[in-house]
């Protein structure tokens, strides 16, 4: 069972960390549905469509143990809107264990 590590950095620069480790996982569940089901909102503009990045997320470990870039996330690549060590929240899912920080 894949354990997500979510570190929430605060607007007075503080960071607080949350560990995600469910019984049950539905096998491609997203990082952001995962983490919703915990309290924890990460983006959503746009219903998890791939299209805002306001659920972008720093992957500080595990970066290989996410699903492979959607065509969503390369485009945003290619654009220069969605940093290498960063993933849409909505269109990947782990494999493994993941550390991710992001701004709530
Ligand atoms: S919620 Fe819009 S890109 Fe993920």
């Amino acid at each position: 069972m894949p354990r997500i590590v979510v570190v929430m950095r605060q607007a007075d620069g503080t960071e607080t960390t949350r560990v995600i480790e469910k019984a049950r996982w539905l096998d491609g569940e997203s990082l952001q549905s995962l983490a919703l089901d915990e309290g924890l909102r990460i983006g959503g503009a746009c219903g998890g469509m791939g299209l805002c990045t306001t659920c972008r997320v720093e992957i500080i470990e595990g970066a290989e143990s996410l699903s492979r870039l959607t065509r969503e996330e390369k485009d945003f690549r290619a654009q220069n809107l969605l940093k290498e060590t960063e993933r849409l929240a909505c269109q990947c899912s782990p494999t493994g264990d993941v550390t991710l920080r992001y701004d709530p």
